[in-house]
């Protein structure tokens, strides 16, 4: 729903063999100047370790790159969640950065995050009318951000 009301995009993931609804994942926090969006995902416990959210990752990410203008994917991990990076390294994901204290966590914690980032290859001529953000990806982008300012103030 969120997709067709022009928020991000958020899919389901499920067995090929079954059918059956084995988790999620998104595209969403798009930040048009950039050309930038965020990927993130979760499966449930009985479908992990078979390489789904690796495939969905390269799928999405491969159709975002095709479809869209946007040049730069990220992705933020929990520094020990180590079946998260290699599901991104898989994907062709680089490391970007470690942002100290940038999640809260339990307690009044902070936890740092560690983000990773894939470029659109070969990148847009500079100019061309696919390096810039356009119509589309600005409107998904103020609806996104509204979406985001709600979740914020509940
Ligand atoms: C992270 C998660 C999405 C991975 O999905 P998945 O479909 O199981 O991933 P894959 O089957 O593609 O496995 C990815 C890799 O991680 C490895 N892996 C899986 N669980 C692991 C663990 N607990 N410790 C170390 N490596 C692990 C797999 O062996 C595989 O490695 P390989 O590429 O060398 O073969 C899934 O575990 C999950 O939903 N976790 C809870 C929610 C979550 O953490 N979401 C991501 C937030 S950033």
């Amino acid at each position: 729903m969120r997709w067709l009301a022009g928020e991000r995009v958020e899919l389901s993931i499920r067995d090929a063999r079954t059918d059956a609804f084995a988790g999620h994942i998104q595209l969403g926090s798009i930040i048009p100047p950039l050309n930038q969006a965020m990927t993130g995902y979760s499966l449930l416990p009985r479908f992990r370790g078979r390489g789904f959210v690796t495939r969905a990752t390269v799928l999405l990410v491969d159709w975002a790159f095709e479809h869209t203008p946007l040049c730069r994917i990220i992705a933020g991990t929990d520094t020990g969640n180590v079946a998260s990076h290699r599901v991104l390294e898989r994907a062709g994901f680089a490391r970007d950065a470690l942002l100290y204290g940038l999640l809260p966590g339990p307690g009044g914690t902070r936890l740092d995050d560690l983000q990773w980032y894939r470029l659109r290859t070969p990148l847009p001529a500079p100019g061309s009318a696919d390096a810039e953000p356009g119509p589309e990806l600005r409107e998904l982008a103020r609806r996104s951000s509204r979406y985001y300012q709600g979740m914020i103030s509940g």
